[in-house]
């Protein structure tokens, strides 16, 4: 039987919240990725950077902002090479500077799209997407995109019931 896999990136540490900055154990990302865990038993990968992004988060936005404009593909930890035994694939990000995070961009080249089905989610401090979807296409490309799920960072602990109903659609 075919299952369901969420690849997604979450940085715990300190982040911002309407303004104020906040230290998080768990990133926003994760708590939607675990929800999608509960709902459809998917397996969980998460992309994580070999150097971790800095805690701080002003030297945090500086390091990702470098590594957009030089087009980076940071090298992570564990790669995933194969995802022939999954037909749907949700993948799941913050919204840094418009798009992905680089550690993403790392792992997706990586993988072979075609014929599956791909759901993404985003969490953001305003601007949703961005760009992402037009770069979500190229990195999945031969997959189906479906409709995307937007949730507020500061918001991930009170939208449980939505993800279950956008897993439905
Ligand atoms: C490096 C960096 C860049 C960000 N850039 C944006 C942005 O361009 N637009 C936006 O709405 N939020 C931006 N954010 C806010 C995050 O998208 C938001 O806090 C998200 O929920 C973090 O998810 P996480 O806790 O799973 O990492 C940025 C955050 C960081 C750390």
């Amino acid at each position: 039987m075919m299952s369901d896999l969420v690849i997604y990136f979450s940085r715990s540490g300190e982040n911002y919240f309407g303004g104020v900055l906040k230290n998080i154990e768990k990133g926003n990302t994760e708590v939607i990725a675990e929800y999608i865990q509960e709902f459809t038993g998917a397996d969980l990968f998460k992309v994580e950077p070999a150097v971790e992004y800095p805690e701080d988060y002003m030297e945090c936005i500086d390091v990702a902002k470098k590594e957009q404009q030089n087009d980076a593909r940071p090298e992570i930890k564990e790669s995933l090479e194969d995802i022939s035994a999954y037909d749907t694939i949700y993948i799941g990000f913050p919204n840094w500077w418009g798009t992905l995070p680089m550690p993403m961009w790392t792992q997706l080249e990586k993988l072979d799209f075609s014929g599956k089905t791909v759901k993404p989610f985003v969490t953001h401090e305003g601007s949703g997407f961005g760009s992402s979807k037009r770069d979500l296409a190229k990195l999945c490309s031969g997959a189906e995109i479906e409709n995307g799920l937007s949730i507020p960072g500061a918001n991930v602990y009170d939208v449980k019931d939505t993800v279950e109903s956008w897993i439905k659609e």
